[in-house]
């Protein structure tokens, strides 16, 4: 019997877990939970002898890799895959894919929560300012952008967006002003929405000279990832303008310098929030669940990441 692990220290929705469970019960397989573990020690125990593996912001180390000496596939439940060594994956020939898209409508929501409570000043009793007539440029115009865009004209903001791969024609059949530039992009729009996946080429790319483009009231919306902020830059622009807030799903490293410093100008969550719903934990689990599967029977590699 092949033996499926499911690794999430943050873990799905129950929902979702009977839904994945059910997927491999009747494809014949077992499914091995292991929820919340804080050692990765356990997660090292867990991969030993599993076939399949799926995971959300769990971290597939070489060493993680190297430990799992039946598996053939894993499946980020998500959209981000910069926690799986691929390299580790394709030198032992296991498949790694994500589920593009599946989670992408509860982390363009968040964003809204965040910048609403934070234009409110935290519900706190004094008057705050609204979304409506604002501009928001969404940095990457990919599933999440999307849904950025479609919420934000129900807002009745202006809505921009950049992304160097994807045609502006693509941009503007959806009623969104592609900027030509980054740069462009920053100068032009009060809110930023940050889509980028962390790699090489965008590690710390949102810096200084980005920041300081922002207009007045600036604020810069991260629902992607940590490392593409260079945290010298973000204290710098904290410290130049009174005007600047940050608004991140993601904990910076200079959390506490900034708690201490700018208190009002910033949201961070305990634990990165952006797909915690039912809704994207059923669709991105379901659809890991039966690529596992379809790969496994079938030999599917539709969304591998690492051909
Ligand atoms: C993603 O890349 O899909 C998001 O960052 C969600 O991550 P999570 O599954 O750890 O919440």
């Amino acid at each position: 019997m092949k033996k499926i692990l499911v690794a999430t220290e943050k873990p799905f929705a129950p929902v979702a877990v009977e839904g994945i469970k059910k997927v491999f019960d009747e494809a014949g397989y077992e499914t091995v939970m292991l929820e919340k573990y804080t050692d990765v020690a356990d997660l090292l125990k867990a991969v030993e002898s599993v076939d399949g593996m799926i995971i959300r912001s769990d971290n597939v180390t070489a060493e993680v890799v190297e430990a799992a000496k039946n598996l053939k596939i894993v499946i980020r439940a998500g959209a981000g895959y910069d926690n799986i060594d691929l390299a580790a994956c394709s030198a032992k020939n296991i498949v790694a894919m994500n589920t593009p898209g599946q989670n992408s409508n509860a982390v363009a929501e968040l964003a809204f929560a965040m910048m609403l409570y934070n234009r409110r000043n935290g519900f706190n009793g004094t008057s705050g300012t609204e979304l409506r007539d604002k501009s928001i440029g969404i940095h990457a115009y990919g599933n999440v952008g999307k849904f950025v865009a479609t919420i934000a004209k129900g807002f009745g903001m202006s809505v921009y967006a950049f992304d160097p791969f994807v045609k502006k024609e693509e941009i503007e059949k959806d009623g969104v002003k592609a900027a030509d530039t980054v740069e462009e992009l920053y100068k032009k729009c009060q809110f930023i929405s940050l889509h980028i996946p962390a790699n090489d080429k965008t590690k710390k790319s949102i810096n200084y000279e980005l920041l300081s483009l922002l207009p007045k009231g600036g604020t810069l919306v991260n629902t992607a990832r940590k490392e593409v902020i260079c945290e010298e830059s973000l204290l710098r622009i904290f410290e130049e303008r009174s005007d600047f807030n940050y608004l991140s799903d993601l904990v910076p490293d200079c959390k506490s310098e900034i708690e201490e410093k700018y208190p009002g100008r910033f949201i961070f969550p305990t634990k990165k929030m952006g797909a915690q719903t039912a809704e994207a934990n059923i669709n991105a689990g379901l659809a890991a669940a039966k690529q596992i599967v379809g790969f496994l029977e079938k030999g599917d590699t539709t969304f591998q990441v690492n051909k």
